[in-house]
């Protein structure tokens, strides 16, 4: 039997991954420890996203995303770049102005090529778009991107995308496909209209940020997802955490155990090539703060990176 996650992963055909940041591989060596023994693949919780990457017009700072390509390729490890264009952390000095479209088409294509060129080699898939619909199944009007350009501004970051790196893989990422409905029947029109077309985007991330009381059932889940699978798709779970409704107890944990072991034989159902969860210790997680403490304890370690339950769940998950 495995004792890591990646090496149980391995012998499933498959990738496990979860977001990380450079600060606390430098800071903490127990972090990186666990990172680097559990872990086949990462991604940038923050680092490597415009906001960061293009901080001033004429200047860009790769300085941490090439020390996560370095801890990828240090490790054996493949890095997922996360993200070129969303409508939240964007290049700051795009996020409200007032371009014209075609200056507007110019920072967008420079950003992409740029971005995509530098990393070329060290990325193994780019996920280009971001959260471009919303919950109710329109187009964010909230992007900068959409606001300047319009809607094509995601059939250009992807066919860009692939000129700078022909080799990288490209992807749709989105939270709340999962289930059926507007949101999951409008990104699926858009993957289809954008393959449709000719435009070079290989893969779905589903984020896959689902509470523990988010239950479901899991023929309908898989049938949903099939649908974009069935596209021709690469599929990737890329952001998974599973938020407990707080106080966290022993049953609480347990049931979250259970539920990771059905996400991965979901996963595994669809062919998925990559597990990723948003984060791998309860010390460092986005939930807390963004739930205001109404939920926590969503990953695989505890604060003390010390596996729990869910992880050998995981395992097993992956073995059978
Ligand atoms: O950089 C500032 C820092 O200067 C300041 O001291 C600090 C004080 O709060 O804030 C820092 O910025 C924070 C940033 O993360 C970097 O740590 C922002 O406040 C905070 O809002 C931001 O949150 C990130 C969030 O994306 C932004 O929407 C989360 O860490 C990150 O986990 C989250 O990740 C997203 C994925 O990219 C896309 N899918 C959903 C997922 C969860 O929201």
């Amino acid at each position: 039997m495995a004792t890591t996650l990646r090496e149980a992963a391995t012998r499933a055909g498959m990738r496990v991954g979860t977001c990380c940041t450079p600060k606390m591989i430098e800071a903490d060596p127990v972090y990186a420890a666990t990172l680097a023994r559990e872990f086949d693949c990462i991604v940038a919780e923050n680092c490597m996203k415009p906001k960061y990457q293009a901080p001033e017009r004429g200047r860009f700072d790769f300085t941490e995303g090439d020390k996560l390509v370095a801890f990828a390729r240090a490790h054996g490890m493949k890095l997922r770049g996360h993200t070129l264009a969303w409508h939240t952390q964007v290049i700051p000095w795009v996020a409200d102005a007032a371009f014209t479209r075609t200056e507007a088409l110019e920072i967008l294509h420079e950003y992409v090529m740029t971005t995509v060129s530098h990393f070329r080699g060290g990325v193994w898939c780019w996920d280009v778009v971001n959260e471009a619909v919303t919950d109710e199944g329109g187009w964010r009007i909230k992007s900068p991107w959409f606001r300047l350009i319009g809607p094509d501004y995601i059939d250009h970051a992807f066919r860009w995308a692939h000129e700078a790196d022909p080799e990288v893989r490209l992807f749709y990422n989105d939270y709340g496909l999962e289930l059926p409905g507007p949101k999951a029947n409008r990104a699926l029109r858009l993957v289809r209209t954008l393959l449709d077309d000719g435009v070079p985007v290989h893969g779905i991330g589903f984020q896959g940020h689902l509470g523990l009381d988010n239950r479901f059932d899991r023929a309908q889940i898989i049938a949903n997802l099939r649908c974009f699978r069935d596209l021709g798709l690469e599929v990737q779970f890329t952001e998974v955490d599973m938020g407990i409704p707080q106080p966290t107890t022993p049953e609480k944990l347990e049931q979250q155990a259970e539920e990771y072991a059905t996400r991965i034989a979901i996963a595994r159902d669809l062919g998925a090539t990559a597990f990723v969860w948003w984060g791998f210790t309860d010390a460092h997680s986005w939930l807390p703060t963004f739930t205001k403490g109404q939920f926590d304890d969503g990953l695989l370690f505890d604060r003390d990176c010390r596996p729990k339950p869910a992880h050998g769940a995981v395992l097993r998950a992956l073995e059978q």
